[in-house]
Parts: C-alpha cells; structure tokens; sequence
C-alpha cells in the first residue's frame, strides 16, 4: 500500500482501553491522533480490531495482573482474528508497559508492542517495524526508556476535540517520592511543557468549540515551564495567560500537591474569574508522623493554613482530597488526628484509599503493617464522614443560582446537562443548541450526586453555533 493509500485507508481499526487517571484519558486521545495518519480509525470495541492498546495504569493495587488477566481475554480475539485470516495487533502501553517492560513480552507472547508514557510519539514507526513479517516471525518491541526527545515535539500539532471540556497535559512526572507512591518510577522525572506550546494546544482546542480546559499534570502545580517570555512560568502565570484565550470560559488543573500550591496560584484563586472554584489537593493523612513517614514533606498544620489562604482568596471553593488510611505503622492516635482534619476542613468531596504496598517503593518494606481489618473500619469511618461533608456541600448549592457549562444532551429529549464551577452535574431543560454556553441556572432540588434546576429567568437562550473542526 502506498502513503497515500494509507492515508485515506481507515479500514484499520484500533481499540484503545483506557485506564487509570485522566492523564491516560489525554494520552489516549493523542495516541488516536497520532495514529490517524496511518489510515486507523478508532473503534469502541477489539472485536475485530486491528490493532489493541492496553494504556494501563499502575497506581491500583494488583494492577499488573489485571493487565495480564485482559491479555489472556483478548488472546481469543486475536486468534478468531487469525483464523479468518487477519492479524490482531496488540501493544500495552501506559505505567504497567513501563514497570514491567519486556517482562510482559515474556508472560503474555500474544503482545506486539511493549511502551512506556514517554514514547507514544515513536509508535508509528514501532507499528511499522513490527508488521514486518519478515520470513514468517514475529518483531516484538519494548520501548520504556525515557527518550532525550520531547514526545510533545513530535506529537501530531494541533488537536481535535469532541465535547466543550478537554484535557490537556501542562506537566508529567514527579520528583516527590512519596513513599508509597509508583509515580516517580513509572512516569519519571518531573518535566514540564514550555507555556507557549500549551498556549497553542489551547487555541486549537476552542477553536474546536472547547470551552474548558483542564490541565493535568502528575503533580500539576510543581509547573514550571519557559516562558515566551524567556521566564520561568509557574501554574498562576499560566492560568492568567490562557485566562486571556477569547472563547476559554473555564480553566480547571489536577492533581496539585501542597508544597507548591505557591503565593500566586493562592492570588490567581481569587483574581482569575475563569479558574474554577474547586480545587483537589491531596492530603493523605491529618497525622505529622504518618506524613513524615510518607516523605509528604508538608505538615498537617502546613495544610490548613494553605487552605485558609486558599478560602481568603476564593470563599466559595469546593475542597476535594486524596486520604491513605492503614498506611504502616498507622495507629489510632494517627487515624484520629485524619478525622479531626476532615471534620475542621471544608472539603466538599474526597477519594479515600486503603493503604495497599507497591512494588519497589519504599513503603513496601516497611514492618508494622496495620491488619486488613482496621484498615476496613478506618476506611469505612472516614468515608461516611466525607460522605457527609459531600452531601452537605451539595445540599448547600440547592436555592442557588449556579452558572453551568452545558455540555451534552440530556437522557430525556428537550433536557440538557452540564457542569456547575464545582464539578457537580446539573440537569436543566433546554436545547441542544445551548451546548457549549455557560448560563446562569437556578438549582431547586438535588438527586444522588446530581443538581436540577432552570435556566434563570433572563437569561435569553440565544443559539451560537460553534465551529465544527475537522
Ligand atoms: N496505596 C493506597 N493508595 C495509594 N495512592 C497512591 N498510592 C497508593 C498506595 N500505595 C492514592 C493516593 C494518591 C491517589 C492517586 O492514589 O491517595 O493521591
Ligand atoms: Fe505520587 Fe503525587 Fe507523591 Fe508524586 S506527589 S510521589 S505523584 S503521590
């Protein structure tokens, strides 16, 4: 097949399951990209696909071995695919690719391609060495290392969108090393991307129609690109930067680590209208000891006098959080001292998580584990209170009037839904015309997680038709 033919072949197929954070989410979408030009086209299922991407998370307890688990499934795909007479194409990419490596090549024969985060740019070229049949074998790639190259250099320019709310990665990798964490290993070496390149991705994205951008980074406020200023920026320049875009309504970023929730992110909290007033900063524990022993480098105390200055500049954020309870060595005394943080802090919301080791970091040679059992009832403890906090957050929206990011159709005809500044959806009756407007609702009644309300009076619909992109 010539280029040109390829180009225009998008018989090919290829299924992407997706795991893990939103940075995997933003991945995917730029493995499509890149993957367009060689005429494949995305499908919802691997049924039939010519090629299938595992992009894989390793933060999850036993995440490994749910990877090889859903190799084992799709190596009967494969083989139907074979018998008539195709071939199946099957790579696993993402943190478990770059934990395990060429370990997967030889537990699971049935996969192609082995890559790590950093090297979706080169994978047109490995799917091209690896369809070489040459002489009846198979060509089985690995590519983990961490390419002097920038994958950002070499991913496709410009961006397609699908809704009116986009990820776009600012920042990868951590050099925090908390103790209990893989992130460090398997996504590197903190690196962030020069301002003026997430500026363009920016553009591009609302010339699309997106309305919201969230930023993502492992350790997102640890930001600190070039400037085309020929200065550092850090999150709060850049925030005010984009801010300015015409079209960008909303500027979102996840997820942020204490110690560099810096003086002028705080400021652009208050000052930047269009950075939204939710904000999810993990804690992990309300204990000192427990935090030192994390390596978190931050006090609980620290904590909450980020959060006073965070609520002087911006009242009305919505605090969410990531908690560990059981880490090891973990004792009453330190589990209490979680629940007295979360009951004196407004958190509006927060994921908790029993402390489960990871391979290879440092926490998982650590004696003193605490038993299954109370790691249960701590976890159980702790999310009825945050529970409650969420459901009493909630409640407090309804009377309110919220501005909302319409964002889809709704499940009944004539209904709309979108998203209030605190992340909540909302469900309003409207067109689907309204699609990608923000428009001030009235909020009267809350359903599980979800607010209803009406459009506000006043606010006269008038139907804008956003650019379609190719
Ligand atoms: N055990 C339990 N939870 C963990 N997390 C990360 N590593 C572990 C682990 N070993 C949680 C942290 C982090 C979130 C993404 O996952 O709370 O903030
Ligand atoms: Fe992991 Fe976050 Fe700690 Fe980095 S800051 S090591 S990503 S928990």
């Amino acid at each position: 097949m010539t280029d040109i033919a390829r180009r225009n072949d998008t018989r090919r197929k290829v299924h992407i399951k997706t795991y893990g954070c939103q940075m995997n989410v933003y991945d995917t979408e730029r493995i499509l990209e890149t993957l367009r030009p060689l005429g494949f086209a995305a499908s919802d299922s691997p049924g039939g696909a010519d090629l299938v991407i595992l992009n894989t998370c390793h933060i999850r307890e036993k995440a490994s071995e749910k990877v090889y688990s859903e190799l084992g499934r799709l190596r009967a795909l494969q083989a139907r695919k074979a018998a008539a007479g195709g071939r199946m194409m099957l790579a696993v990419a993402g943190c478990v690719a770059q934990a395990e490596g060429a370990e997967i090549l030889a537990r699971a024969p049935q996969v192609d391609m082995v890559l790590g985060p950093q090297t979706y740019h080169r994978l047109p070229a490995m799917i091209a060495r690896a369809e070489k049949a040459g002489d009846g074998r198979r060509t089985r790639i690995v590519e983990t290392d961490f390419p002097v190259e920038d994958k950002f250099d070499h991913l496709p320019e410009g961006r397609s969108a699908a809704g009116v709310s986009a990820f776009l990665t600012i920042q990868e990798g951590c050099d925090k090393f908390c103790t209990f964490c893989v992130v460090p290993y398997t996504r590197g070496a903190e690196q962030s991307r020069p301002a003026a390149a997430v500026l363009a991705e920016a553009r591009a994205l609302v010339g699309c129609g997106v309305r919201e951008i969230t930023l993502l980074g492992q350790n997102v406020n640890a930001y600190h690109g070039a400037g085309p200023d020929g200065r550092d920026w850090r999150l709060g320049r850049l925030a005010r930067a984009l801010a300015e875009i015409d079209g960008l309504e909303r500027i979102r970023y996840t997820t942020s680590h204490p110690r560099d929730m810096d003086d002028d992110l705080i400021d652009a909290h208050g000052g930047v209208p269009a950075l939204m007033p939710f904000l999810h900063l993990p804690v992990q524990s309300g204990s000192d000891r427990i935090l030192a022993a994390m390596n978190r480098r931050h006090t609980a105390d620290d904590f909450r006098r980020i959060v006073a200055r965070l609520f002087a500049a911006r009242p009305d954020l919505a605090l969410s959080s990531d908690f560990i309870v059981g880490f090891p060595g973990e004792t009453d005394e330190d589990f209490a001292a979680t629940l007295k943080l979360v009951t004196e802090t407004g958190f509006a919301a927060a994921f908790c998580f029993k402390y489960s080791p990871r391979p290879g970091t440092p926490a998982a040679d650590l004696a003193d584990a605490v038993p299954e059992t109370v790691k249960a009832d701590r976890l159980a403890a702790l999310l009825q209170l945050i529970d409650a906090r969420r459901e009493a957050f909630n409640h407090g929206c309804v009377g309110r009037r919220l501005p909302v990011l319409i964002e889809k159709p709704g499940r009944r005809p004539g209904q709309v839904v979108g998203r209030s500044p605190y992340l909540q959806p909302v469900h309003v009756d409207g067109d689907a015309a309204l699609i990608g407007r923000v428009l001030d609702c009235d909020i009267d009644d809350l359903r599980a997680h979800s607010l209803f309300g009406r459009i506000a009076p006043g606010v006269l619909p008038r139907v804008r038709r956003e650019r379609a992109c190719a």
